[in-house]
């Protein structure tokens, strides 16, 4: 069968990495789009939204189409066979549109759920009851410039970003998706020290911490849309027992409370410092990687902040760090101007992120 993620634009290829590892055919990654094609089993969806830690979803294929006009839409859906949805089920269309159209993503939910009623009615004899609010089953639809994309959606309303564990909440917690996107791209393992010098909430080291153990998504989230369209067994995984070495600094007393409440709920070993990243030789001698999520001057904090915290975290994270240090920011300029001083740039790669265009760094 022919599944699709949706990843946070800019990080394609590293879901496609994870979905590989996972035991994936990768067809095609839709760079910069947030959509990866792939070949799997049904029977793998379970697996598939418990441990895809850089997907946002885990859509089924129903059919791809070439769109150029409306009336397109309504064609495209009533050719697809929707025996999968029972009789007394609810559904809704969930629709994104992208590119040039003289319609809205409205008229092609619109459109595309009466051809899925009439579809269902001619073969069945059953009217389908639409439910927009708390439907049974949802069906993708998603319109990019005239490549029309229809899929069963096995994760539901709330994305796999939705993790379930933020039993504190940070004014600017990172995405958990992006967040084990940037321990992908570092090559971090747990053989290494991981430092986050800008912790905030530790969803860096907690996503670390619960991919080394190979702790799954669904120890923490139990609502998957998966779980009411098809009848799999509970997924089951064997945690691993490996030694971490996890540090988060954080300025806020507030946060590094916060924080390990969180490595406490979730059962993973992080050392918390409340601290300052702009002096980090004061609290260690050397660090493998550190991965961060710093304060950008568009959210948080004012410029010259932001230009002095840059400046003298990379001045002292260059004193301490082996290996890689991985960095997302909207502040690229002044990211650029203050890492070449102290690091080499590996990569720099544009990513989406909160609506903003950010940059993740890759520095030696
Ligand atoms: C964007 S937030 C990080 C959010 C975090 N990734 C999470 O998921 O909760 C940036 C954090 O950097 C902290 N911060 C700002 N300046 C700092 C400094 N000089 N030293 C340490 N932390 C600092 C802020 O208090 C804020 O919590």
């Amino acid at each position: 069968m022919i599944f699709y993620s949706t990843t946070s634009p800019g990080f394609e290829d590293v879901a496609a990495e994870e979905l590989k590892e996972l035991g994936c055919k990768i067809k095609e990654e839709r760079r910069g789009k947030g959509r990866v094609f792939f070949e799997a089993k049904i029977e793998d969806i379970p697996k598939l939204n418990c441990f895809s830690r850089c997907s946002e979803r885990i859509v089924l294929l129903l059919g791809r189409f070439k769109v150029e006009r409306f009336e397109d839409v309504y064609k495209a859906v009533k050719q697809i066979d929707f025996s999968f949805i029972k009789p007394e089920q609810s559904f809704a269309i969930r629709s994104n549109r992208v590119g040039e159209h003289d319609f809205t993503s409205m008229d092609i939910a619109r459109e595309a759920g009466q051809a899925v009623i009439d579809r269902y009615k001619e073969d069945y004899g059953v009217r389908l009851r639409v439910n927009l609010d708390e439907p049974d089953v949802i069906i993708r639809c998603d319109l990019v410039d005239d490549d029309f994309v229809v899929g069963v959606d096995t994760t539901g309303d709330e994305a796999l970003h939705k993790r379930n564990y933020r039993i504190y909440q940070h004014p600017a917690p990172l995405n958990p998706t992006i967040a084990s996107s940037l321990i992908r791209l570092s090559g971090w393992s747990h053989e290494y020290s991981l430092l986050d010098p800008m912790c905030g909430s530790g969803t860096i080291l907690i996503e670390a911490g619960l991919m080394a153990r190979n702790i799954p998504i669904c120890k923490f989230r139990k609502d998957f849309a998966f779980k009411k369209l098809f009848q799999f067994p509970e997924i089951e995984w064997e945690e691993r027992d490996v030694e971490l070495e996890l540090y988060g600094i954080e300025k806020f007393r507030k946060h590094v409370e916060g924080a390990k409440k969180i490595a406490e709920y979730v059962g993973i070993p992080i050392k918390f410092i409340q601290g300052d990243a702009r002096k980090l030789d004061e609290y260690f001698e050397s660090v493998d990687y550190i991965i961060t999520n710093p304060p950008y001057g568009l959210r948080i904090a004012r410029k010259g902040i932001i230009e002095d915290l840059y400046s003298k975290f990379f001045e002292s994270a260059a004193k301490i760090l082996e290996r890689k240090l991985v960095m997302i920011t909207a502040e690229k300029k002044i990211a650029r101007e203050y890492a070449t001083k102290f690091f080499e740039i590996k990569e720099e790669r544009s990513v989406m992120y909160g609506g903003l265009n950010c940059s993740v760094f890759v520095l030696e």
